[in-house]
């Protein structure tokens, strides 16, 4: 496994839809793997395949830095509820903005075996599941940030996806 360089706004690999991923392959799984590896060396809750500018439809997901979630063509299901609080993004680094989410959400995605499973999600894990399927589309937070995006520290940065 490998880190590989994070995508950041303005590069135009962020803004388009991603391909389904038809079969696994030794590429996927080395893909994955290095998602991972980036995700947490950049202290991220996230990754989503085009931030590594691939354009393929793969997220992984760890909101407790223990338990990684990996989802392959993900769609989400069923969403409820509203939660209204600060975002960031890997690809926007040193921001931060107030993004209203649903409260909880369940999607339906493959693993790395291409078994399909359902994932329910409130709090982070929703918020994080709807930010990463938005990367599959092409879309940034910032786009649904309420009021100014701010500059934050290190030190301050919101969990980022
Ligand atoms: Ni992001």
């Amino acid at each position: 496994m490998a880190t590989r360089t994070i995508r950041e706004i303005g590069d135009s690999v962020l803004n388009k839809p991603c391909k389904e991923v038809t079969e696994i392959t030794p590429r996927i799984r080395e893909l994955i793997g290095d998602m991972l590896e980036t995700m947490y060396e950049a202290n991220g809750v996230g990754l989503a395949a085009p931030q590594v500018g691939i354009l393929k439809r793969i997220v992984v997901i760890d909101c407790t830095g223990e338990d990684p979630i990996v989802m392959i063509n993900p769609r989400i299901l069923e969403v409820s509820g509203e939660q209204t609080g600060p975002e960031g993004c890997l690809s926007v680094p040193g921001k931060s903005g107030t993004v209203t989410r649903p409260a909880y959400v369940k999607a339906v995605a493959y693993n790395e075996d291409m078994e399909q499973f359902e994932i329910e999600g409130t709090e982070l894990l929703a918020r994080a599941i709807c930010h990463e399927l938005d990367h599959l589309d092409g879309h940034l937070y910032v786009e649904k940030v309420e009021g100014e995006l701010v500059t934050v520290t290190e030190e301050e940065e919101e969990e980022e996806v």
